[in-house]
C-alpha cells in the first residue's frame, strides 16, 4: 500500500525548508555560515507590541478558540481598515472586506482551496515566491507561467499570455514589490491589470507583503486604489516583514467580499482562526507602528547602499529593483545560477538564494537577503569578493 497520498507527489520540500538544513550541516560541523538567502528580520519585533501581547495574553477571555468573529476580531478587522485608508486611501467594510490570516502565505492556500477547481488554471508570474506553484495542484488547478524580464522591469507582458489560456485561466498571482526581483509596478499598469482582467474575468490575487518596502522614486501602492478592482481582486498583506513579525504568523485578505466569505468557510474548517493575543497585539503595531516602518526603511536602505557598493568594485553591475529588501543580481563570470550558489557556500561558507529557485526564468540570478546585521553583511560580502576573484582574477575588477 502506497501510504501517503498521489498529490504529494506535485508538492516540492519548501525552498527555505531545503536550506535551513544546509545550514545546520554546516553549523554543525563548526563552519561560520552566513545566509543572505530568507527574508527573515533579524531585529526583534518592537518592544511596545511585545508588551501588549504580554498584557493580553495574562487575560483568560483570550485564551479559548478565536471563533467568536468568523473573520478575525472586529477590533482586528476594523484595524486593517483604517491602516488601508490611512496609506493608501482604500476604503474597507471591516465586516465583510476583511478576513484575519496566520499569515498570508496561509491565505494563498485557502484562496486556492476555496476558489480554484479541478482543471481551472492558474496564472503565476516566473520567477515568482513558490507558495503559488506549490498549492495550485494542492487543488487540482494547473499551473501557466508567466514570465518576468529583465527588459520589461520584471512586469508580466499581459498581451502574450494566449487567449486560449486565458479563457480557462481562474485567477492570476502576482506579487509588486516583488518578491525575487525587488521590480515595483506603477498605478498604470495596476490599471491596465485590472482593466485586461475584468474584460476576461480573470480574478486578480495581489500578494502584497512588501507594500510598504519602497525606496525612494517608487509609489507604495494596493491594487485596491484602482477603481473598480474589488470586482475582481483580493490583496493579501502580513505584519511580517514590517513588524519583525514574521514568526508570529499574522496577515489578511482583503478585498472582494464573495471570495473573502468563501476563503473564511474554508479556513474555520482548517485552523479555527488566529490567536486573539496575536490579534490585540498586531491592532497596536497597524495602529501605532508607523516610526518603526520608517526605521525599518533607514536600515534596510542602508544595507542596500552598502551591499551595492561592494558588487560594484567586485564588477557585478546591477540596476537595482526599488522595493522590498532583496536584491536580485546578475551572476558573474558566464556560470549558472546553481554553480554560482553552490560554489559561494562552498568556498567561503555564504549562502545565497540561486534565482532558478524561482523559475526557470530566474537562471543567471541570484537573490541577496538584507535581513541580517550590517557587520554579517559586510563580513558576507568581503568573502563573496574572495571567492569571485579568487574564481577569475582576470574578469574582477
Ligand atoms: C511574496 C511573498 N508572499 C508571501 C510571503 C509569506 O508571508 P507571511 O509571513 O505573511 O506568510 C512571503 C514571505 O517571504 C513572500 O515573499
Amino acid at each position: 500500500m502506497d501510504i501517503i497520498a498521489d498529490r504529494m507527489k506535485d508538492i516540492p520540500t519548501y525552498l527555505f525548508m531545503h536550506l535551513r538544513s544546509k545550514i545546520k550541516r554546516i553549523e554543525a560541523t563548526g563552519g561560520d555560515c552566513i545566509s543572505l538567502s530568507i527574508g527573515d528580520p533579524d531585529k526583534p519585533t518592537p518592544a511596545y507590541i511585545i508588551e501588549t501581547l504580554r498584557e493580553v495574553v495574562l487575560d483568560p477571555g483570550n485564551h479559548q478558540y478565536p471563533t467568536d468573529e468568523q473573520k478575525g476580531m472586529l477590533a482586528f478587522r476594523e484595524s486593517v481598515s483604517r491602516w488601508y485608508q490611512r496609506k493608501y486611501g482604500v476604503t474597507l467594510s471591516p465586516e465583510n472586506e476583511v478576513l484575519a490570516l496566520g499569515g498570508s502565505k496561509e491565505g494563498i492556500h485557502n484562496f486556492m482551496m476555496a476558489v480554484v477547481n479541478p482543471g481551472d488554471i492558474v496564472l503565476i508570474t516566473n520567477p515568482g515566491y513558490p507558495g503559488y506553484r506549490a498549492n495550485i495542484p494542492i487543488a487540482g488547478g494547473r499551473t501557466y507561467e508567466v514570465p518576468l524580464l529583465e527588459k520589461n522591469d520584471f512586469l508580466p507582458v499581459i498581451e502574450d499570455i494566449p487567449e486560449d489560456i486565458c479563457r480557462k485561466a481562474k485567477a492570476f498571482f502576482f506579487n509588486y514589490p516583488n518578491n525575487p526581483t525587488g521590480a515595483c509596478a506603477n498605478r498604470n499598469f495596476f490599471s491596465r491589470l485590472v482593466a485586461w482582467a475584468k474584460k476576461r474575468q480573470i480574478i486578480l490575487v495581489h500578494d502584497n507583503p512588501y507594500s510598504e518596502i519602497v525606496f525612494s522614486g517608487c509609489e507604495k501602492l494596493s491594487l485596491l486604489q484602482i477603481p473598480g478592482a474589488k470586482d475582481i481582486c483580493v490583496e493579501f498583506n502580513s505584519l511580517s516583514k514590517y513588524y519583525n513579525m514574521t514568526g508570529w504568523r499574522i496577515g489578511m485578505v482583503v478585498g472582494n467580499e464573495k471570495i473573502i466569505e468563501a476563503m473564511c468557510k474554508f479556513k474555520e474548517n482548517v485552523t479555527s482562526g488566529v490567536f486573539n493575543a496575536i490579534q490585540l497585539a498586531s491592532i497596536k503595531a497597524m495602529d501605532e507602528g508607523d516610526e518603526d516602518i520608517q526605521s525599518m526603511l533607514g536600515i534596510y536602505g542602508r544595507r542596500r547602499k552598502m551591499a551595492l557598493k561592494a558588487f560594484d568594485q567586485m564588477g557585478i553591475s546591477v540596476k537595482p529593483g526599488m522595493g522590498t529588501f532583496y536584491l536580485w543580481l546578475p551572476v558573474p563570470n558566464g556560470q549558472s545560477s546553481m554553480e554560482f550558489a553552490t560554489k559561494l557556500l562552498d568556498e567561503v561558507c555564504v549562502l545565497v538564494t540561486a534565482g532558478t529557485a524561482y523559475g526557470e526564468y530566474g537562471e543567471g540570478y541570484f537573490r541577496l537577503s538584507l535581513t541580517l546585521p550590517d557587520d554579517r553583511l559586510a563580513e558576507a560580502l568581503e568573502r563573496m569578493k574572495q571567492s569571485i576573484d579568487k574564481g577569475h582574477p582576470a574578469t574582477a575588477r
